[in-house]
């Protein structure tokens, strides 16, 4: 039941018959009553390529008088997080400043997977005495956790975020972030296939083994609904269901569900074992550091423009599914390592991940859970830190080529 075509499956029938074709609904936000008074916007006009093209009679017959469509500009005040009614192609002006910043941030920040070199990896992989047993465990399993997890934040971006955040400005975002979704895959599937591991086990670590199967599975319950193409926003519970997600896939999913996998890698990475794969998900942890504070950022404005939703039965909730959440990734922390490997435990695991788990808390607006919690693992902290990101230029392998750049002998 875990994959996203099982959920599709599950869908109301009848509800997704009549359904329109989710592409249609791109740039198409719902009908909102309370908005009408935003902008008069004109029926929804199908996308450009999305036009039909004229019929034989429609051809013959002399052409009817076109029909005016308002081309009222877009203003400042018209632009909201959800339920936006106003046009959504026109990207200026500005209005969410932070959304367009991470997402030159993002571009900047641009590598491919191909970029780092490998060759140390698949020697000591391949070595008797490369890795204990136990790294060995840690390596399967976080490529067999992040291989899938990564699609599952792909798919519920573009089929079921994407429509329902009607500003230009997080669109933009969202795109760039499927975009490092994408490359993140192709990450894990470059590290199993360079290791030459057996991809079937690893692939389907998010069906079989327990632990990994717990945390996929709890996301994807948060995306059934408003992955439905009928579904829409507009009220009170339908909004809070796309909160949910939000805070599902941003705070738990991204926030917390990493971190075990990433600081076990990056320990590694720091021990000069697995270097290639550790650079790797170094890139992969900056973007995503970005990811989540992105996420925040959408569910604190969307809380700030309807406080309504934001009351006492989903700031419960949203706590219980952060503690869930980092009960989930302790329970992870303990399988991974039944001994101390790379100077952690599951117990200082624990700890980090209390840590990470009052972080998200409080960045959303909530108390901290766990009193006296420290970070065990401060270098993790550094590694997120954009600043102090070494020159990533150095360390690649092969020419990074610009348009301007393109050689096209
Ligand atoms: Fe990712
Ligand atoms: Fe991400």
């Amino acid at each position: 039941m875990l994959s996203w075509d099982d959920y599709e499956e599950d869908l109301d029938p009848v509800a997704a018959k009549t359904s329109v074709d989710p592409q249609t609904q791109i740039n198409v936000a719902p009908p909102v009553e309370t908005n009408e008074d935003l902008i008069q916007v004109p029926e929804p006009q199908p996308e450009p390529h999305m036009v039909q093209q004229p019929s034989v009679d429609a051809v013959v017959a002399p052409p009817a008088p076109a029909q005016p469509v308002s081309v009222e500009r877009v203003t400042v005040d018209q632009k909201a997080m959800i339920n936006c009614r106003a046009d959504l192609n026109q990207l200026v002006p500005f209005k969410y400043e932070w959304a367009w910043q991470k997402y030159i941030d993002g571009c900047a920040n641009h590598w491919m997977p191909q970029e780092i070199n490998m060759t140390a990896d698949i020697a000591t992989w391949r070595s008797e005495g490369g890795l204990t047993e136990d790294e060995r465990t840690v390596v399967k399993r976080s490529l067999g956790f992040f291989s899938t997890a990564d699609s599952l934040v792909a798919n519920n971006l573009v089929l079921a975020i994407y429509r329902l955040i009607t500003n230009p400005e997080c669109r933009q975002y969202l795109l760039r972030q499927a975009f490092e979704e994408a490359i993140h895959t192709h990450a894990y599937q470059y590290c199993i296939e360079s290791l030459g591991m057996d991809e079937g086990e690893i692939f389907n670590m998010y069906h079989e083994v327990p632990v990994v199967a717990a945390k996929a599975s709890w996301a994807l319950e948060y995306t059934r609904e408003i992955s439905n193409p009928s579904f829409k926003t507009g009220t009170p519970e339908a909004d809070k269901l796309l909160l949910k997600n939000l805070i599902a896939y941003y705070c738990v999913l991204e926030g917390i569900f990493f971190y075990c996998g990433f600081s076990q890698i990056l320990s590694m990475g720091r021990r000069n074992k697995m270097t290639g794969t550790s650079e790797q998900f170094q890139y992969i942890l900056r973007d995503e550091s970005m990811h989540v504070n992105f996420g925040i950022d959408v569910i604190n404005q969307i809380k700030l423009e309807n406080p309504h939703l934001w009351d006492d039965g989903m700031r419960a909730l949203a706590r219980k599914m952060i503690l869930e959440g980092a009960d989930l990734e302790i329970l992870y922390a303990r399988d991974t390592m039944p001994r101390g490997i790379l100077g952690m435990n599951a117990n200082t695991m624990a700890e980090y991940l209390q840590f990470i788990a009052n972080r998200r808390l409080a960045q959303i607006g909530l108390t901290e859970q766990f009193a006296n919690v420290k970070n065990p693992f401060p270098w993790m902290s550094e590694i997120m830190d954009l600043k102090k990101e070494k020159n990533f230029f150095e360390t690649r392998v092969t020419e990074y080529q610009t348009g301007g750049a393109l050689n096209w002998d």
